[in-house]
């Protein structure tokens, strides 16, 4: 989408231009808090704030993350204010339409520079004392730009650029590493289970409103890592908000609890998991009934139809993650050790008439909406695990992640290295790349020779 400019290259030639201690920066080995192949967590990754402070460094600063769907820009200065990590960024349409991404920081005293959630703009102007840049990071106007030294150049102090911004069939990304491994290389066979959302309409998605945002008290990680991995919850967790959904308001039992399914973990720590099932279905009736499923199995295949393309939860690492038959979106904004915030779309197929989008976005409020009767079930337990995690012992105590351990394989049906729906093998994939990068320099820490 966008490559740097020449005048935010010589803008983003200022990073880390003033040397920094080293106190400042110092890694932890987190080889020994990660046993993956083990299936052993251990408890310090989710509440100390030193790994808090290099995730920012080393999986924030360097990971394709979520910025916002394609269809929130229409014309040039349309604009969205987001996070990667907890770095405060604009994204906007330039005049020639393309998508980019600045830092929301004025690069005079650093204020925020746009401060409203989303609307359109001409220029981002500061509220400080006026500085204005334009739709292409430039620094336009200086109130008083006379009394600046003789060698004050406008364009070293344009607005920080995202140096890399790809999507992927309506979602947009960004990347601090103008050398990261492109978006769709990242995400490799983890294209096939989005697919089964993001591709089963030949005009694509849209978002439809606004954005939910909502604050959970527990480390970022809890959510990213249960909806890469995590079916094993559904029957326990969610049991009550399952009985009102059910036609005969019975609780999930037998039946449910051998449901077949597949779950997929891949090396850059993305996940997916779905049961499977040859009448596969949307909940929402309008939304079943909106569909033709023959036309759908022509398109994507048998197996995408019979299982991702419905009941999944994924997460594409580190922090962004869905439900297709939901038609959720949703990024898991880090906020310190301790909590997150939540931002959640409502995503559907561009062609599908309004009411039945209307049922759609009526069924993701009903179940995984603010209060939705199934996401309530999910916060209360990340947040049960984040408010007793400070203990000493308890803060000793490793914990589980051995479901279906050895059983990862390809099964010649799903892409890549599937395990059974009930197991935590997604989990693992996710903790073995958290763990690779949290041990591999990163992008800003290479040095010149290097
Ligand atoms: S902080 Fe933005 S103009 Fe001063
Ligand atoms: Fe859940």
């Amino acid at each position: 989408m966008s490559d740097c400019t020449s005048h935010t290259s010589e803008a983003n030639a200022s990073i880390g231009r003033m040397s920094r201690p080293e106190a400042f920066t110092q890694n932890i080995d987190v080889s020994t808090l990660v046993d993956s192949d083990g299936g052993l967590i251990d408890r310090s990754i989710y509440t100390e704030t030193s790994i808090y402070a290099q995730e920012q460094r080393r999986i924030f600063a360097r990971s394709w993350l979520f910025l916002a769907h394609t269809s929130q820009f229409k014309k040039p200065g349309d604009f969205f204010t987001t996070f990667m990590g907890e770095d405060p960024i604009i994204v906007t349409m330039d005049k020639t339409k393309t998508i980019r991404a600045y830092l929301n920081s004025c690069r005079h005293r650093g204020v925020r520079l746009c401060r409203a959630d989303a609307g359109a703009t001409k220029m981002f102007t500061c509220t400080y004392h006026g500085w204005s840049f334009d739709l292409a990071g430039a620094l336009q106007s200086v109130p008083n730009e006379k009394a600046y030294p003789e060698d004050f150049d406008r364009k070293q102090w344009g607005l920080i650029e995202v140096p890399n911004v790809q999507s992927y069939k309506g979602l947009i990304f960004g990347n601090w590493d103008k050398d990261a491994q492109s978006l769709e290389e990242n995400l490799g066979d983890m294209r096939y289970y989005m697919d089964a959302m993001l591709d089963r309409d030949p005009e694509g998605t849209e978002v439809m409103g606004g954005v939910m945002k909502w604050t959970l008290e527990g480390n970022w990680k809890l959510a990213a890592e249960q909806f890469a991995t995590d079916w094993y919850h559904v029957n326990m967790s969610h049991a009550s908000a399952l009985m009102v959904l059910s036609p005969t308001g019975r609780g999930p039992k037998a039946e449910i609890a051998a449901t077949p399914g597949r779950q997929f973990g891949s090396e850059n720590g993305h996940g997916a998991g779905f049961p499977t099932h040859p009448k596969s279905r949307f909940d929402a009736r309008p939304v079943h009934e909106y569909y033709d499923y023959e036309a759908l199995r022509e398109r994507l295949g048998d197996a995408a139809v019979e299982g991702p393309m419905t009941t999944g939860h994924a997460t594409v690492f580190p922090n962004f993650s869905y439900l297709p038959v939901n038609g959720s979106i949703r990024v898991w904004h880090p906020k310190g050790p301790d909590k997150m915030e939540v931002w959640a779309w409502v995503l559907v197929d561009k062609s599908m008439p309004d009411e039945v989008k209307d049922a759609q976005r009526l069924y993701n409020l009903r179940t995984f909406g603010p209060s939705g009767i199934f996401e309530a079930d999910d916060g209360e337990n990340w947040s049960e695990i984040q408010a007793i995690s400070h203990g000493f012992v308890t803060n000793n105590v490793p914990l589980n992640f051995q479901m279906g351990i050895g059983s990862e394989r390809n099964d010649g049906t799903y892409p890549g290295q599937t395990s059974e729906l009930y197991s935590d093998a997604a989990g693992r994939a996710f903790y073995r790349h958290w763990s690779k990068q949290m041990n591999t320099p990163a992008w800003h820490e290479r040095t010149e020779q290097a």
